[in-house]
């Protein structure tokens, strides 16, 4: 699903939020793996701040798992509990519940403490559009739970799927606006499909595309097209210049037979979406000096990139 967005559709969003909040305890937070930051709306923390925290690196699948690793670290640093998930095919989705009671724990404690026994965690799943949380709450949902339907003391119409006896779902997500001040954010969101291709220029966007990937996933691009890059790829001019060579060899031409720049960007970016370049993660974690000094040993890519 796409969606445009105006403040009136942010001021609807964040006031439903803020209902909903007072219905449960733990949020669960969905972003995209590959771009962890640029799909999370900051302005939940205040929305949530009062409540558990789980984060989950959603898109797992399509994500550099390299990073993906060195990501929930940073999000573990900063006091969240989180898990990595393929909403699609179901992978890390059972344990989900798992982080969700763990996240839970201080607050049952809290409530076996008044001799509040046995009630079970109210959850809600919110995210930016087109993170996944229908496949997500579809698949961590599955077949076994059941419909509580409405609750005395609940807002009306409001529905709850009980997972377990431990957790209970509120069935639908909370919509976080994406936060498009920062023009790398929504650079990043365009990369991943995630704004309507309508309104950005797709061959500028495959442009930006080569020159990130050329830098952090250096053969990605030669190996997939199987070209040969003589130049360094550093900006949007020498990245023109691959996609040409792209479209001759991949045909994409004009009638006269010159190069259809326009057409290659399309194939790039489609299959840069789709994975075919490999799996790509376009932003990368301040790390803490810890993890750094771990990761000295291992692969180069990782040493350079993470700073
Ligand atoms: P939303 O409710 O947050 O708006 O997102 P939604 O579940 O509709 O998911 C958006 C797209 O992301 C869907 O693809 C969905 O299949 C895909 N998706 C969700 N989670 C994952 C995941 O973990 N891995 C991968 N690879 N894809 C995921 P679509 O192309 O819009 O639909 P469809 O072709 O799957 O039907």
């Amino acid at each position: 699903m796409q969606y445009q967005w105006y403040p009136g559709h942010m001021a609807k969003a964040k006031r439903m939020m803020q209902e909903d909040m007072k219905l449960i305890d733990v949020v669960i937070e969905l972003v995209d793996a590959r771009i962890p930051l640029s799909s999370k709306n900051p302005e939940i923390d205040s929305l949530a701040s009062n409540k558990s925290r789980v984060i989950l690196l959603n898109k797992n699948d399509m994500a550099d798992q390299r990073y993906t690793n060195a990501w929930k670290e940073y999000f573990e640093a900063k006091g969240y509990f989180v898990a990595l998930v393929n909403s699609k095919n179901g992978n890390g989705v059972k344990q989900v519940k798992d982080v969700v009671y763990k996240a839970c724990e201080a607050k049952i404690e809290r409530d076996r403490k008044k001799g509040i026994i046995n009630r079970p965690v109210r959850a809600m799943v919110v995210g930016i559009p087109n993170v996944g949380k229908s496949t997500f709450i579809n698949s961590f949902v599955g077949k076994a739970s059941t419909k509580t339907g409405n609750k005395p003391g609940v807002t009306k119409g409001k529905q709850w799927i009980r997972l377990n006896k431990n957790i209970e779902l509120l069935d639908t997500p909370g919509i976080l606006w994406p936060k498009f001040e920062d023009q790398k954010v929504g650079l990043r969101l365009a990369m991943i499909g995630s704004i309507k291709d309508t309104i950005i220029n797709t061959t500028d966007l495959s442009l930006e595309i080569i020159v990130f990937i050329s830098k952090y996933y250096p053969e990605a691009i030669t190996k997939r097209y199987e070209i040969k890059i003589t130049d360094t790829i550093t900006d949007l001019r020498s990245a023109a210049v691959a996609l040409g060579e792209i479209a001759l060899k991949r045909s994409c031409l004009l009638k006269g037979g010159e190069p259809d720049i326009d057409r290659a960007a399309l194939m790039l970016l489609d299959d840069f979406r789709n994975v075919r370049l490999g799996n790509i993660t376009l932003e990368f974690p301040e790390i803490q000096k810890k993890i750094k000094e771990e990761q000295k040993s291992t692969d180069t890519i990782i040493k350079d990139q993470l700073v």
